[in-house]
């Protein structure tokens, strides 16, 4: 780490203590951001880590779909985005009113909303899954047809798995979306040894060519736990940080440097100590849409990991 990391880092660490916080950071996170958090994990692992802190405050490091699941799930706690432009395009491709629009033409459909979606989507939806219990969320529930919202390409991937009949919103991933067939065959090619790994936001055309389809907190795991020791890594850049990091004897190739989320860039350790020394931006759900977005958020804690 840099002297001025390094700085950055201990002052944190320090004000973290005096105020009584947890910082809690994604996978995507940048490395010096990683280094300082007392977890990283996947979204659902993040939701996992809110609901049982003892903490009063929550520094979220991802986006702001994130930092919104602590706050419904932890009203009485103070959750903080170090920087509130840190948003998720895809979360933003549906908004509440678009979603009741549908749910009028499709009456009997129950709706399931990816996590990646605001509180007010989350409101008007009977369950919430991430990419760690998409299936398991799925299947859970009695009728054919689903509506799954916002995201096509998890939706579709979801499809492939069930023999639900899957009705898709055409949401997206900006950042997965540039990850393309050809990045995974030139890989193949190169590294013929390699297992490679993908998200599911990715497009069908790469999961594919995939060995495993997984959450980040998924590929976490089986990196640790694989015989393997070259991976190709389908999905935005900073997991490669945590793999490294874990796995010291691996080699881990990022399939494209274009699979950059900017919005997860976002959070750096200026900011956090900005954010810890201010007491802001704070992320508050009202409460009337809290309590509802909060019944879809647990009963996907109840299914836990898929
Ligand atoms: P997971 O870390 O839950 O797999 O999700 C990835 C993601 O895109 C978060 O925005
Ligand atoms: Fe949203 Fe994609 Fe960024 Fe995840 S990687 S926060 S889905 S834009």
């Amino acid at each position: 780490m840099e002297n001025r990391d390094a700085e950055l880092a201990e002052k944190i660490l320090s004000l973290k203590k005096r105020r009584n916080a947890v910082i809690l950071a994604h996978n995507y996170q940048l490395g010096e951001v990683q280094d300082i958090a007392d977890f990283v994990g996947d979204s659902l692992g993040l939701s996992q880590n809110a609901a049982k802190t003892s903490a009063e405050v929550i520094i979220f490091c991802g986006v702001h779909f994130m930092a919104e699941t602590a706050s419904i799930i932890c009203p009485d706690k103070t959750v903080l985005l170090p920087d509130i432009n840190a948003g998720c395009p895809m979360a933003n491709m549906i908004t509440a009113e678009k979603l009741r629009d549908k749910k009028m033409e499709l009456p009997y459909v129950p709706v399931v909303c990816y996590i990646n979606s605001s509180a007010e989507v989350k409101a008007e939806s009977d369950i919430c899954c991430t990419s760690a219990n998409a299936v398991k969320v799925v299947e859970s529930l009695e009728t054919r047809e689903i509506l799954f919202v916002p995201d096509l390409y998890l939706g579709h991937y979801i499809s492939t798995q069930t023999n639900k009949e899957m009705i898709l919103w055409p949401g997206f991933c900006p950042t997965h979306l540039r990850i393309r067939p050809e990045h995974l065959t030139r890989l193949r090619q190169e590294y013929p040894q390699a297992k490679v790994i993908v998200h599911p936001e990715c497009r069908p055309e790469v999961i594919a060519l995939a060995d495993e389809v997984l959450s980040t907190g998924g590929m976490c795991r089986f990196a640790q736990q694989t015989e393997t020791k070259e991976i190709v890594v389908g999905t935005e850049i900073g997991i490669i940080h945590r793999l490294k990091r874990e796995n010291p004897g691996k080699k881990f190739i990022h399939v494209s440097e274009q699979a950059v989320c900017p919005n997860m860039k976002l959070i750096t350790l200026e900011k956090i100590l900005w954010s810890l020394e201010e007491m802001a931006p704070e992320v508050k759900v009202p409460e009337e849409i809290r309590l509802k977005a909060k019944a879809a958020v647990d009963r996907m804690l109840e299914i836990g990991r898929g």
